[in-house]
């Protein structure tokens, strides 16, 4: 692991109120970085903060926010400058997933989740990319996921794409400014023990995948963390996740297309 310092440094995570988010606010605060968590649940968030600033006797700030509302990520940004907070470090994790087929779900389902994955991130990013640039250094890590390197699916039919979308933006920013020392990696874990398939409401269908399919959030929190140090464009979690990545792109679309749908059939929601 490459070893930096960032003693002073602040880090703000999105989505450190469970799973993956919550695992990036220890890791962040465990190497010295102060936090800023988000989340809506406030209570969490609260109780993490204190217990991560007197763990590791750092500075922990909760500011709740609702990235699903078009103007959480200016009211975010604008808490985090009146408390005077400098962010050298982002985490655009918050995220679920809408189970059933695109035609069943609702617009308004639909839209919350393009702006929660989506814009928030690319706002946040914009709102907080130009005074890393100024201070020559940042560090970035988008949470996407395997779904985003792989054939879309039935189901969930947003969350590839947003994923995929993730996965371009990252190589992207980290051509744009590795230049200004501001590195940025996409984050892309398979199966990890987390809430999200409790959310999704997929918990039963997926208990189905053996442990070797699974990570745990402190696994890939770690692996996220070391990549973006080491200014990894893309950071896949898990031995077998990464086999399954390589054959993808070696086979025909047609055939991969097909051999991900008869998987995701037994996990995705109709
Ligand atoms: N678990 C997996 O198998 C897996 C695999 C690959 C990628 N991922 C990705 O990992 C990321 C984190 O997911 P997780 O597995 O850690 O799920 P999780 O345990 O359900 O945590 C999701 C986090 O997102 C926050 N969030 C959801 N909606 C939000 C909103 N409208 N505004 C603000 N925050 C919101 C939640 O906080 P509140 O509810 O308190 O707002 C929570 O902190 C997601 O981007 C997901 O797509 C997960």
């Amino acid at each position: 692991m490459t070893a930096e310092t960032v003693s002073g440094r602040t880090a703000l995570i999105t989505g450190a109120s469970a799973g993956i988010g919550k695992a990036f606010a220890e890791v962040f605060a465990a190497k010295g970085w102060n936090v800023v968590l988000t989340a809506r649940r406030t209570g969490r968030l609260e109780a993490l903060a204190s217990e991560l600033a007197s763990k590791h006797k750092i500075t922990a700030t909760p500011i709740a926010a609702d990235l699903a509302d078009p103007e959480g990520v200016q009211r975010l940004v604008a808490e985090i400058g009146s408390r005077g907070l400098i962010i050298d470090g982002l985490v655009n994790n918050a995220g679920y997933g809408v189970p059933g087929y695109y035609a069943r779900t609702a617009w308004k389902d639909q839209k919350d989740f393009l702006q929660v994955l989506v814009t928030a991130p690319c706002e946040l990013t914009h709102a907080l990319l130009p005074g890393m640039i100024e201070r020559r250094f940042g560090r970035i890590v988008n949470v996407a996921s395997v779904a985003g390197l792989m054939p879309g699916t039935p189901g969930h039919t947003l969350y590839a794409a947003s994923k995929a979308f993730m996965v371009k933006f990252s190589e992207s920013l980290l051509l744009e400014n590795r230049k200004h020392n501001v590195l940025t990696s996409a984050l892309c874990p398979g199966f990890t023990y987390t809430e999200f398939h409790d959310v999704a409401g997929v918990r039963q269908r997926v208990a189905k995948f053996g442990k070797g399919w699974w990570s745990t959030a402190e696994e890939v929190a770690e692996a996220g963390y070391d990549g973006v140090i080491q200014g990894r464009p893309i950071v896949i979690t898990g031995g077998r996740y990464k086999l399954i990545v390589a054959i993808m792109k070696l086979l025909p679309e047609p055939l991969a297309l097909r051999m991900v749908a008869g998987r995701s059939r037994s996990f995705r929601a109709e």
